[in-house]
């Protein structure tokens, strides 16, 4: 594939809507900053690149991704410091899994100068739209989707790369209840649960649905074959603090590659905690909380960051876990990871980058 330097044309918006509402303060999600970047693939190039103020896309019933999901997504955030520098958090392992989820949906990698020159250019004009509250950033969704205008299974010949962003604080404002699901699955190996594929959000829609009927908000998903081991909860990386050690189900093909939990795992071993990456049964768990060892239960992604487990059900059994306030390392690496966004703590990973 030609990956020459592309030009990205800007037309600004005519009248920013950035004071339109409190960016602090708007739901995660809804609100959507005045400019979008869009690539567009056709003939085996990215041909055309180009920043527009946000609207909506025109396209035909018969758009390819509608019908065979051939789409893809990241979710990342921007951060302004305390002194008004934006910056993105590790965009780089993004970009990097954009692509991997590209090459899995057949779909063509997005070149590198593309990707942060679209994130560079978007951030500059609308730097207005970070918030500046503690716990507040600017959720940038990075995706692509296939546009043939054909019915037929088969790769499509042309794609948008699109990236829109929307003000967020936090994604979950409690502690969550968690069920472990053990007749549905999320993903199964050989499949493209390590991806970020649309379709493994839609499938777990439906699952997370009767776990809500039944008082949870969302489903630690188990392994396909067995049932017997936990994967992911929800959206999100799953971890347990079970006596002083930090346990995480093991990267596989059924597990995404969380840039939440690769950086908790780096801070949590550069603070001396003992971590485990491996497989995790339910019974594990059951016998741990038992015996009182299950300390904390939490979930990393970008959108909730870090989302602590307050119980989680089993069948017919809820097992309650000690309070956020008695937890030693969940809050505390929470508050590290924004302080090191807001620029008050050190970032000795160099994990900030800076954008204006
Ligand atoms: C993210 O954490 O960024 C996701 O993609 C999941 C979704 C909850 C927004």
């Amino acid at each position: 594939m030609e990956t020459e330097t592309l030009d990205i044309k800007i037309t600004k918006t005519a009248k920013s809507r950035v004071h339109d509402q409190d960016v602090n303060n708007v739901p995660f999600g809804k609100v959507f900053s005045d400019h979008m970047f869009v690539a567009e693939f056709e003939n085996g190039k990215w041909s055309k690149a180009y920043i527009e103020p946000y609207r909506e896309i025109p396209m035909s019933y018969a758009l390819a991704a509608l019908h065979y999901g051939q789409a893809i997504f990241e979710g990342m955030k921007a951060y302004k410091d305390v002194n008004g520098h934006v910056s993105l958090f590790r965009p780089q392992n993004n970009f990097h899994r954009l692509n991997k989820s590209a090459i899995r949906m057949a779909m063509p990698e997005v070149p590198e100068e593309l990707f942060f020159g679209a994130l560079t250019e978007l951030l500059k004009l609308d730097s207005e739209w970070v918030p500046t509250g503690d716990t507040g950033s600017l959720y940038i969704r990075p995706f692509m989707i296939s546009t043939d205008e054909a019915i037929g299974v088969r790769p499509s010949d042309t794609y948008k790369f699109i990236v829109i962003s929307c003000p967020a604080g936090k994604y979950y404002s409690e502690p969550v209840r968690v069920l472990i699901e053990h007749n549905y699955i999320r993903a199964v190996h050989g499949g493209v649960g390590f991806v970020k594929a649309a379709g493994n959000y839609g499938r777990s829609l439906y699952p997370t649905k009767l776990a809500m009927e039944k008082g949870f908000q969302q489903v630690i998903w188990t392994d396909a074959e067995t049932h017997t081991f936990v994967e992911e909860s929800g959206t999100m990386n799953l971890m347990f603090l079970i006596g002083d050690t930090i346990i995480t189900p093991a990267l596989s093909d059924t597990i995404l590659d969380g840039i939440t939990r690769n950086s908790v795992l780096a801070v949590a071993k550069d603070w001396g905690y003992k971590i485990e990456e491996r497989k995790i049964s339910i019974a594990e768990i059951v016998e741990a909380h038992k015996k009182g060892t299950l300390n904390e239960a939490f979930g990393t992604g970008t959108a909730a960051t870090i989302a602590h487990i307050s119980a989680i059900g089993l069948d017919d059994v809820v097992m309650e876990l000690p309070s956020v306030e008695k937890r030693a390392f969940s809050p505390k690496v929470d508050e590290y990871l924004r302080n090191l966004r807001k620029g008050i703590e050190n970032d000795k990973f160099g994990w900030m980058y800076k954008i204006c």
